[in-house]
């Protein structure tokens, strides 16, 4: 079934790759269908199209967002709204998701539902990923999940990421497969998570210095 649906997205223009896709699968179909799933920065709807043909089979009835204002960082249009548009009307899903224009801090202020899956996959300069963690992170449930992308590539989630592990007392940092962290909303961290989060603050040192990215320290 996995490879069904990752065969599906190949020809949409993104970046997303085969191991981190098969994390976002064993996690939705974890999922309960408690609260929302929201996904931050969606360019040509390949993650977006994948989670839902998935969450959909699975009868997942939550409400579904896509947060995404389709702007360069020099705030002009990025050209692919009317791409993410067709290509999600493709697989029936355009009308499945609500769609909020707006970038994510925007969008941020008037936000107000429960997630249990949230993807931060929007602009990655560290101010930005920071806001959009700790912003939309307060709405996830406990237990619910959340994944990071582009750790170890871009600067900005690399650093969150680092100061999760370094300092978070409830976020349970599960795995990191490609450029996406996965993490879960727990109410304290056991040892055994403690250790675990420790693990992942060495790995992440150790991916920052064979690809050259300074921390902030
Ligand atoms: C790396 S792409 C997303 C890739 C997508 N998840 C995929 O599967 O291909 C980043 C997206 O973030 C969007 N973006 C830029 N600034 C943003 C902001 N302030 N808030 C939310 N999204 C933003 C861009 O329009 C772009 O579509």
């Amino acid at each position: 079934m996995f490879e069904t649906y990752y065969n599906e997205i190949q020809n949409i223009e993104g970046w997303f790759g085969i191991n981190e896709a098969r994390l976002f699968y064993e996690t939705i179909n974890k999922l309960k269908g408690i609260a929302s799933m929201v996904e931050i920065g969606s360019w040509c709807g390949k993650s977006l199209i994948f989670t839902h043909l998935i969450s959909t089979y699975n009868g997942n009835n939550c409400k579904k967002y896509s947060i995404d204002p389709f702007l360069t960082s020099k705030d002009e249009p990025n050209g692919k709204y009317e791409i993410f548009t067709e290509n999600l009307k493709k697989y029936n899903l355009f009308e499945k998701i609500t769609h909020v224009k707006e970038k994510s801090d925007i969008a941020g202020k008037t936000f107000n539902d429960d997630i249990e899956f949230l993807f931060i996959d929007g602009f990655h300069v560290y101010e930005y990923v920071k806001n959009d963690f700790e912003i939309f992170s307060k709405y996830v449930v406990e237990n619910g999940y959340i994944l990071i992308h582009d750790v170890s590539s871009w600067f900005g989630p690399t650093q969150l990421i680092y100061d999760i592990a370094e300092s978070s007392t409830d976020m349970r940092i599960i795995d990191f497969k490609d450029l996406t962290v996965l993490m879960q909303k727990v109410s304290s961290l056991t040892n055994e998570q403690s250790e675990k989060n420790k693990y992942f603050e060495n790995l992440i040192k150790q991916k920052i210095e064979t690809n050259k990215i300074n921390l902030i320290k």
